[in-house]
């Protein structure tokens, strides 16, 4: 399609035209309707004078017959103006007046006509248009009154002239708008497509130009970059995860694998093999669990748990999993002490929210375990807290172990993270993941702070859940 073709075939040309006809049609109306009742005023005008005079002249011949009536009109010829007068005999010659000649059979009918007539003492040729009326006096004698149109026409004409100029003034700067703001709106459609086509072709990061205008090109380049921004998020997330899967489940599954084959080698009876599969079994749970924590991790980020939001109150989370874990913190000669003492209502994925508490809280009993006795001989205190911040709803799990370095507190939120110094506890690095994936879906955030010493870890959630949920 050739360029101005395109230009032809926008929203924007085609409602340029629509309003053009439209106001073209209005101004037409307008100026024919005004036009054809200035005429009208001005032939009713003329008529009422030209009766008014006729009148007058009849009652003159009455009074002082056809001589007075000569004499009369004699001396209204003389005036100069636009009316016409005229006398004839009843055989049609003339006795009196200031026409000089006229349409044919102009004189034969009594009554008002439009005719083309020429002035005595206008020898020009030219011919002008009158409306006279034309009477027949007693005795045969005609008698004719009217008046010039030449000032009606001429006011006619001004009109019909305006109207022939707005008219193309109307259609050059409309067609001349038409095509500028098409023209602009084409080029940024352009962009847009060009942009789209790299997108389609593969690079994601591509952008639709937005020109700061605020209009709806704009908006909708906001909301398609909003989109495409989500979508690159996922896709990357995605990409993160079969990665993750490639490198990370690469290494136990391997592992499995070896220690089958090794008992299969070497076992030498009923008790090696019931020890191998009983491994066996234990590492697949391990296997289980990690590819639970991952479909949990890609279930949050992908968005799709907000079907499921609801209300619940954060406060009964806390004792729930200060319950759960009592039992565990004992074994490893910790207190674990809940503090929620008022209702936190809250909007969200109530299994999700559990499960990133349960995550904190399980972080804190492993890591914190270890370092007990370095510290004191009195249990330390994993403390949880359920509380409200304002319009925020906080979850709180503080433990006096070694905490995470600063330097640390980024990195060991992405997947498979551990640090060095956990290495000796069983995990997969997915549960801060989880946990900081949660809070997000939710738009709020997982922050790692210093409880001096160890590691006080906050989900902060809104507890109106998440904006445009
Ligand atoms: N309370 C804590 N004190 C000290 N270090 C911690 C604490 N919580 C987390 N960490 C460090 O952060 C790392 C990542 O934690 P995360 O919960 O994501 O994984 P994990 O506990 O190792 O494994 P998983 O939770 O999947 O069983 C841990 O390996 C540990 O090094
Ligand atoms: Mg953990």
């Amino acid at each position: 399609m050739t360029a101005l073709g395109k230009l032809l075939r926008t929203t924007a040309f085609r409602l340029t035209l629509v309003y053009l006809a439209v106001f073209v049609v209005f101004a037409a109306s307008l100026l024919g309707y005004f036009a054809l009742n200035t005429r009208r005023l001005i032939t009713e005008q003329i008529t009422r004078t030209v009766t008014a005079e006729t009148t007058r002249l009849r009652e003159q011949y009455n009074e002082a017959g056809i001589r007075g009536l000569v004499l009369f009109i004699d001396l209204r010829s003389r005036r100069p103006g636009s009316s016409l007068y005229l006398v004839t005999t009843p055989t049609g010659e003339g006795l009196a007046g200031n026409v000089s000649a006229l349409a044919p059979g102009a004189l034969d009918h009594p009554g008002w006509i439009e005719t083309s007539y020429r002035r005595i003492e206008q020898p020009d040729d030219v011919e002008h248009r009158a409306l006279v009326q034309v009477v027949e006096l007693p005795g045969g004698f005609r008698l004719l009154v009217g008046r010039d149109l030449e000032e009606r026409e001429r006011i006619y004409g001004i009109i019909a002239n305006a109207g022939r100029w707005s008219f193309a003034l109307v259609v050059v700067l409309g067609l001349a708008g038409g095509f500028f703001v098409s023209r602009r709106v084409l080029k940024r459609i352009d962009a847009m497509t060009e942009t789209a086509h790299t997108i389609m072709a593969g690079d994601l990061s591509g952008r639709l130009p937005v020109a700061g205008t605020g209009d709806e090109l704009d908006r909708l380049a906001d909301n398609v970059n909003a989109m495409l921004e989500r979508i690159e998020a996922l896709m990357h997330g995605l990409k993160e995860v079969s990665d993750n899967i490639a490198h990370d489940l690469k290494t136990p599954l391997t592992r499995l694998r070896n220690r089958c084959e090794q008992a299969l080698r070497g076992a030498k009876g009923d008790a090696d093999y019931r020890a191998a599969l009983e491994s066996t079994i234990a590492e697949s749970d391990e296997l289980i669990r990690t590819f639970d924590a991952l479909l949990m991790i890609a279930r949050a980020e992908s968005g799709q748990a907000r079907d499921n939001m609801t209300d619940f109150d954060a406060a009964e989370i806390a004792r729930d999993v200060g319950d759960l874990y009592e039992p565990l913190a004992d074994e490893k000669g910790l207190m674990l002490k809940v503090e929620a003492p008022a209702a936190a209502p809250l909007r969200g994925n109530r299994e999700l929210v559990s499960q990133a508490l349960a995550n904190l809280v399980d972080n804190a009993i492993k890591y914190a375990g270890l370092e007990i006795n370095k510290i004191n001989g009195a249990p330390a205190e994993i403390v949880v807290k359920a509380g409200v911040d304002g319009e925020r709803i906080t979850l709180t799990v503080a433990d006096h172990g070694p905490g995470i370095a600063e330097s640390d507190r980024g990195r060991v939120i992405e997947r498979f993270v551990r640090l060095e110094q956990s290495r000796s506890q069983p995990g997969s690095g997915l549960g801060l993941s989880l946990a900081a994936a949660v809070a997000r879906l939710h738009g709020g955030e997982l922050k790692l702070e210093d409880n001096h010493p160890g590691l006080k870890s906050v989900i902060a959630l809104p507890r109106a859940g998440p904006a445009g949920a």
